[in-house]
C-alpha cells in the first residue's frame, strides 16, 4: 500500500466518527430549524482534534465541507424548483388557478381552507410574528385565495414556489421534493408548523392539486388521453398518493381495476439502504434525478437507457425520457448535496409511551427468529445489505406493480420510522389497512402459526421501530 493510500484511509476513520456527530447535530438541526445546522459545522471542531490529531486538517477540512454540503442540500430539498416551473406555471398555468378570476387568474382561486384540505402545509416558521398573531387570533380570512398569495410570497407554503408578477399576482409556480416529501408538526394548528422533512405527506392530494391546472393539454396528450380521462385518472389517486410509473407506461389502473397509484414514502432513514422506491429503481441519486426531470419536469438531465424498453415502458420509450438533455442543466450541479442532505436524515424515533416497551422486546425475538421478519428486514437498516429485491410471490402478493419497473421485483422496505406513515394503509399501495393486517398476510403466507399474543407483540416492535 503506498504512503498515499494510508494517507486517504486514516483520513475516512476519522470522517466516520464525524459523520455519526455530524447526523447527529443535523437530527437537531431538523427539528429546530435554521442555524442549529450552520451551528453544527462550527461543532464538529473540537472533536477532530480529539479523535484524529495527526490528520486534524483533513478531517477538519472533509467535516466542514461535509456540513457546509448539507446545508446546500437542505436548501434544493425545500426550496429549488429545478426550472420546472416552464412546465406547471408557464405551460399547465397553475398559478392562475391558484390565484383565480379577482387576482388576474382563472376561476374562484385556491383558498388557504381549500389547500389545507387538498394536504398543503403551511411553515411557521415563515410566518413573521404579526401574521401569526393574526392567524391565531382567528383574524385571518381563510376562505381568500389573496390569503394564499400572500403565503405564498412569504414562501410559507411547504414545496411549492409561486414567482410573483410584480402586481400582487404570481407569473408563475414551482414545485419542490418538499412537497411530497416533508410534513409539518401541527404545532400552530393543523396543517401549520414546522417543517419535518423527510416525512412523507399522507394528506397531500397531487391528483386533485394538478386537476386544478387550466391547460391539461400536454399530459393528455402524453398518455394519449382525453383532459377528461385524465382528470378521471387524477382523482383516483386521493391522499397520500402518486402515481410516477403511469408517465412511462400509460397504465392508470391495476388489472382488478382500482388505481395504480403508490403511496408517498417517507424520505428519511435511507442511508444504508442500497436500493430505493418500492420497486427498487436505483440509487437515492438515480430516483433524485429521474424525479426531477421526469415528474417534477425541472431542466436537467436523465439517463436511463431501461426506459427505450417500448413493451415495458411505451411512453417513455416514445418519448425518449431514458435520454434527457437540457440546456441549461438546472438539475445535475444540485444532486450530489440533495443525495448527502437524503442520507443524513435519519427516521425519527417514535414518541414515549407510543408503544408497550415490554411487548416489543418480546416482538423483536419473534422478528428475529420464528416469525423469520430479519431474513429480509436485517436490522438495524431494515432491508438486505445488498441486492434488497423480491418477487411477489416471494412475499404472497401480486406482481403489477413489479413489473411497472426494470427489475420486476418490490424492494424491501426499511421499517424505521415505520409509525409516521400508517394512515394510508402498508405496503407500496397501501394495500393492508393496519399493521396487524400486514402480521396476518405474513402469518397466512409463511404458515408462521403466530398466536393472537404474538401477533400483538410484533406489531409493538414495528411500532417501536
Ligand atoms: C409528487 C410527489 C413527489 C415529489 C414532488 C417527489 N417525490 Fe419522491 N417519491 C414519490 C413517490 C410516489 C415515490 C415512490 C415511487 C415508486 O416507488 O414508484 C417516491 C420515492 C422517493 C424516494 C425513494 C424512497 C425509498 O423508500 O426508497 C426518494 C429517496 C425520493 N422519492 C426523493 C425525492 C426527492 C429528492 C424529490 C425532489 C427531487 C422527490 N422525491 C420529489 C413522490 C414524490
Ligand atoms: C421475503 C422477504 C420478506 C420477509 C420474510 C418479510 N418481509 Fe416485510 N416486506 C418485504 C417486501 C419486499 C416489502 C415491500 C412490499 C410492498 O411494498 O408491496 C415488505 C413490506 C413490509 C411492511 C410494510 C412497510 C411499509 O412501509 O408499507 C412491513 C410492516 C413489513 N414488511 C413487516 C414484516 C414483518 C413483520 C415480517 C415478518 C413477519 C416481514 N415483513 C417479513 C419483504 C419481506
Amino acid at each position: 500500500m503506498s504512503h498515499r493510500q494510508v494517507h486517504k484511509r486514516s483520513g475516512w476513520i476519522a470522517f466516520g466518527v464525524l459523520g455519526v456527530l455530524a447526523t447527529a447535530a443535523l437530527v437537531q438541526a431538523a427539528c429546530s430549524g435554521g442555524p442549529a445546522l450552520e451551528r453544527a459545522a462550527g461543532a464538529a471542531r473540537p472533536i477532530a482534534t480529539a479523535h484524529a490529531a495527526d490528520r486534524e486538517d483533513d478531517a477538519r477540512d472533509v467535516a466542514e465541507a461535509a456540513m457546509a454540503r448539507l446545508a446546500d442540500g437542505r436548501k434544493v430539498f425545500r426550496f429549488d424548483t429545478f426550472g420546472d416551473e416552464a412546465f406547471w406555471g408557464d405551460t399547465l398555468k397553475l398559478h392562475e388557478a391558484i390565484e383565480g378570476e379577482a387576482h388576474g387568474g382563472v376561476g374562484p382561486g385556491l383558498s388557504p381552507k381549500a389547500a389545507l384540505a387538498a394536504g398543503l402545509k403551511v411553515d411557521v416558521d415563515a410566518l413573521p410574528g404579526d401574521v401569526r398573531q393574526a392567524l391565531a387570533a382567528g383574524k385571518v380570512d381563510l376562505d381568500d385565495p389573496g390569503v394564499t398569495l400572500a403565503l405564498l410570497k412569504l414562501n410559507a407554503v411547504v414545496g411549492i414556489t409561486g414567482f410573483p408578477d410584480g402586481s400582487g399576482g404570481l407569473r408563475s409556480v414551482g414545485i419542490q421534493c418538499a412537497l411530497c416529501h416533508s410534513r409539518v408538526d401541527d404545532s400552530f394548528a393543523p396543517g401549520i408548523g414546522h417543517r419535518l422533512d423527510g416525512w412523507s405527506n399522507q394528506d397531500l392530494n397531487v391528483g386533485a392539486i394538478v386537476s386544478l391546472a387550466p391547460n391539461l393539454d400536454p399530459v393528455a396528450k402524453l398518455l394519449g388521453v382525453s383532459v377528461d380521462t385524465l382528470r378521471q385518472v387524477l382523482a383516483t389517486w386521493g391522499p397520500g398518493k402518486f402515481d410516477a410509473e403511469v408517465f412511462l407506461d400509460g397504465k392508470a389502473l391495476r388489472p382488478d381495476g382500482k388505481s395504480a397509484a403508490t403511496l408517498i414514502p417517507p424520505a428519511f432513514g435511507l442511508a444504508g439502504v442500497n436500493l430505493h422506491t418500492w420497486t427498487g429503481w436505483g440509487s437515492v441519486t438515480h430516483w433524485n434525478a429521474f424525479v426531477a426531470n421526469l415528474e417534477m419536469h425541472g431542466q436537467g438531465t436523465f439517463f436511463d437507457p431501461r426506459l427505450d424498453d417500448a413493451s415495458k415502458f411505451p411512453i417513455a420509450a416514445a418519448n425518449g425520457f431514458g435520454h434527457v438533455r437540457s440546456d441549461p442543466d438546472l438539475v445535475t450541479s444540485k444532486l450530489p448535496a440533495l443525495h448527502l442532505y437524503q442520507l443524513a436524515i435519519d427516521a425519527p424515533r417514535p414518541p414515549k409511551g407510543s408503544f408497550d416497551a415490554a411487548a416489543a422486546q418480546r416482538g423483536g425475538k419473534l422478528f428475529a427468529g420464528a416469525a423469520k421478519c430479519a431474513t429480509c428486514h436485517v436490522p438495524p437498516i431494515f432491508t438486505e445489505p445488498g441486492w434488497n429485491l423480491h418477487t411477489g410471490q416471494e412475499i404472497g402478493i401480486d406482481d403489477f406493480q413489479a413489473s411497472r419497473s426494470p427489475d420486476g421485483r418490490y424492494r424491501t422496505t426499511p421499517l424505521r420510522g415505520l409509525w409516521t406513515h400508517g394512515k394510508r394503509g402498508y405496503y407500496h399501495d397501501g394495500r393492508f389497512a393496519t399493521l396487524r393486517d400486514v402480521v396476518n398476510h405474513y402469518d397466512a403466507t409463511f404458515h408462521l402459526g403466530l398466536s393472537d399474543a404474538d401477533k400483538d407483540d410484533l406489531e409493538q416492535y414495528l411500532q417501536s421501530l
